[in-house]
């Protein structure tokens, strides 16, 4: 018994090395720059309470949404709305505030099923604008879920209570998204109290609600739900989920994406009537290339669809499984390779047990299963009611397609393996520096540390080398519990050159850059390589504003400074140049030898 244990202790042991070493993770990029406490110490910090008032609840952050100039945060029984127009220069206030909180009987039977006080509150999930007027808000409502529309000029909630069945979890740790598109809502969500139904589904507007087959594991097996995005003629989901392709034992996660014709209106009374039958689905492949391939398949966070030097593309972050050593990565998928997934081979299992094949494209039923009617192949019919049988069962029993979607460049535009967290969110200003054609991307992490990451793109080359240009350490809203520090979400305010930077109990806001840093320090503003920064004539280093082209100095693709002379510690007017190793200003050489955990150590003081 005793021996049989330390074999198999000793076989993990040598199983985890040899994919430690047969991996061979990409070496890690040095930062050039690490902003450290005593700076993050300063950035506006918004609890979701009056400041000193330690009474009131913690914020709860769920989510938030930009919406006509105002950031939407919202978190348990609350709505926050901050002028991103008229922002205060050291504080983070909201100029109105939504509260509904779940009813004294939701709270009650809440109880009664067994949940704790804590978690029967209103989480607010869901807040997606319906027009230019109103907002549409689900929340958890104490495990009962409930939607409601408010008007946008005034807050006022307009109509009746909408059940948020399907349409808004009942747990606020279960991930979900919602849009409107043609003035239907789509969402994705469980449907249950036990969290087993799975559903994308579309309701309100006219015709009947269509959803995704229940407890279908070929469709939907225990997702994480991300995003949704509209494209075309098609409703774009992004999520993870249990492979169910994957033959090996134990449970694999995969990335996805799915999509669905906006023109649905479901299937015959034989096959499908009231489920899509559009629905098709395939792999995101963000893999590092090399001799044995690297795969990164947990997606975490993931962008809206954005044009990357005239290529409609998103970015997400992924992070290897959650029982493995911790790796991260940021991969981008171009609109046009997602679509031509969806044109190629679908895959299929032959019996219960076999290997995931390609299905031979010579027997596919026609049209052409997952097409919208109307379009392509089936521009001959009306409504997809209209579909034969052949097509339909095809698509119910093979959503899954062969092929991964292959990021740009075929590899990740960065990727950070040697720390002992994972990324968790990023948000992507793709216009920035003057030309406004590079493309910066901001990245959370679980530790709380923010990345500043330049993905460095032409029109022609969408796939050079990225650098890390700065982390930032701890604020001190965090305390030092573990799921308190992790980064949930980002938001990049272009206008006002901030990034806010939400947490469970605070959301924070930083400045994009801070050129003044480096202040009349030539080596050091040309070696940041920030697109955002240039040497001035008048021998400064300043933001540059967009669409301004001449005087200034950049060098963003080198950082060349061998024919700058070093500047010496008594140049530093920056405030924090205590960061730096004395009498030099060089960021590049210093800042590359800094770690990250130095980051974090002093974040935590
Ligand atoms: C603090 O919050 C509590 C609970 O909401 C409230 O009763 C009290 O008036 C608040 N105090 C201040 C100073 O805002
Ligand atoms: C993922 O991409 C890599 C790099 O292009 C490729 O070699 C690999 O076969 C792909 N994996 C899948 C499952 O398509
Ligand atoms: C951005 O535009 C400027 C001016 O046209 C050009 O010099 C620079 O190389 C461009 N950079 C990229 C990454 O395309």
């Amino acid at each position: 018994m005793g021996q049989r244990a330390v074999l198999l202790l000793l076989l993990l042991l040598l199983t985890a090395s040899r994919t430690l070493l047969a991996v061979s993770f990409p070496e890690d990029t040095a930062a050039l720059d690490v902003v450290d406490a005593h700076f993050a110490r300063r950035y506006p910090v918004f609890r979701g309470r009056p400041s000193g008032n330690e009474s009131q609840h913690r914020l709860d952050f769920q989510l938030m949404t930009k919406i006509q100039d105002t950031l939407f945060i919202a978190g348990r029984d609350q709505v926050y709305l901050v002028s991103l127009r008229e922002s205060y220069r050291n504080e983070i206030i909201p100029y109105r505030k939504l509260t509904w909180r779940s009813g004294q009987s939701d709270r009650d039977t809440c109880a009664v099923k067994g949940k704790h006080r804590e978690e029967c509150h209103n989480f607010i999930k869901v807040l997606v604008p319906r027009n230019d007027d109103l907002v549409f808000i689900c929340g958890t409502n104490g495990f009962n879920p409930m939607c409601r529309y408010y008007r946008l000029d005034n807050l006022e909630f307009d109509g009746e209570e909408i059940n948020g069945l399907a349409r808004c979890p009942f747990d606020s740790k279960q991930t979900n998204v919602a849009l409107f598109a043609e003035g239907k809502l789509y969402s994705a969500t469980v449907a249950d109290f036990q969290a087993s139904d799975s559903v994308i589904y579309r309701s309100m507007g006219d015709g009947s609600a269509l959803r995704t087959i229940k407890y279908d594991s070929k469709w939907l097996k225990e997702p994480h739900f991300l995003h949704a995005a509209e494209y075309g003629n098609y409703v774009y989901f992004f999520y993870r989920e249990i492979a169910v392709e994957h033959s090996n034992l134990g449970k694999v996660v995969y990335s996805r994406v799915a999509r669905i014709c906006k023109n649905d209106v479901g299937g015959s009374q034989r096959v499908l009537e009231k489920h899509w039958t559009s629905f098709a689905k395939a792999r995101l492949n963000c893999s590092v290339p090399g001799e044995s391939f690297f795969y990164f398949d947990v997606l975490q966070s993931i962008t809206d669809i954005i044009n990357i030097n005239g290529v409609l593309s998103v970015v997400g972050v992924f992070t290897t499984q959650m029982n493995s050593i911790p790796g991260s990565a940021v991969c981008a998928f171009s609109m046009a390779d997602i679509e031509a997934v969806f044109l190629g081979r679908f895959k299929e299992q032959k019996t219960p047990d076999s290997v995931w094949t390609p299905f031979p494209e010579e027997k596919l039923p026609k049209p052409r299963p997952g097409c919208c009617a109307g379009h392509g192949p089936a521009a001959s019919l009306k409504s997809s009611i209209e579909f034969p049988d052949d097509t339909l069962q095809f698509i119910k029993s093979h959503p899954l397609m062969d092929t991964a979607v292959p990021s740009i460049g075929d590899e990740p535009w960065f990727t950070k393996t040697r720390v002992r967290y994972r990324l968790t969110a990023l948000a992507v200003d793709n216009e920035a520096g003057p030309h406004k054609n590079f493309t910066v991307v901001f990245i959370g992490a679980e530790s709380g540390v923010v990345l500043k990451v330049l993905a460095k793109t032409s029109s022609t080359d969408l796939s050079v080398k990225p650098l890390i240009r700065f982390l930032s350490s701890l604020p001190r809203c965090l305390s030092n519990r573990e799921d308190d520090k992790r980064v949930l979400s980002l938001h990049v305010d272009k206008e006002a050159h901030s990034l806010y930077v939400a947490f469970s109990s605070c959301v924070i806001r930083i400045p994009l850059s801070r050129c003044e840093r480096h202040s009349s320090c030539h080596k050091s503003c040309i070696a940041s390589r920030d697109p955002y920064c240039g040497w001035m004539s008048h021998g400064v280093c300043e933001r540059i504003q967009p669409g301004v082209l001449t005087g200034y100095e950049q060098d963003i693709e080198l950082g060349n400074t061998a024919h700058l002379g070093d500047c010496h510690g008594t140049n530093l007017i920056s405030i924090d140049m205590d960061m730096y190793s004395p009498g030099s200003c060089s960021a590049g050489a210093n800042g590359g030898g800094r770690t990250i955990s130095d980051g974090q150590k002093t974040g935590l003081r």
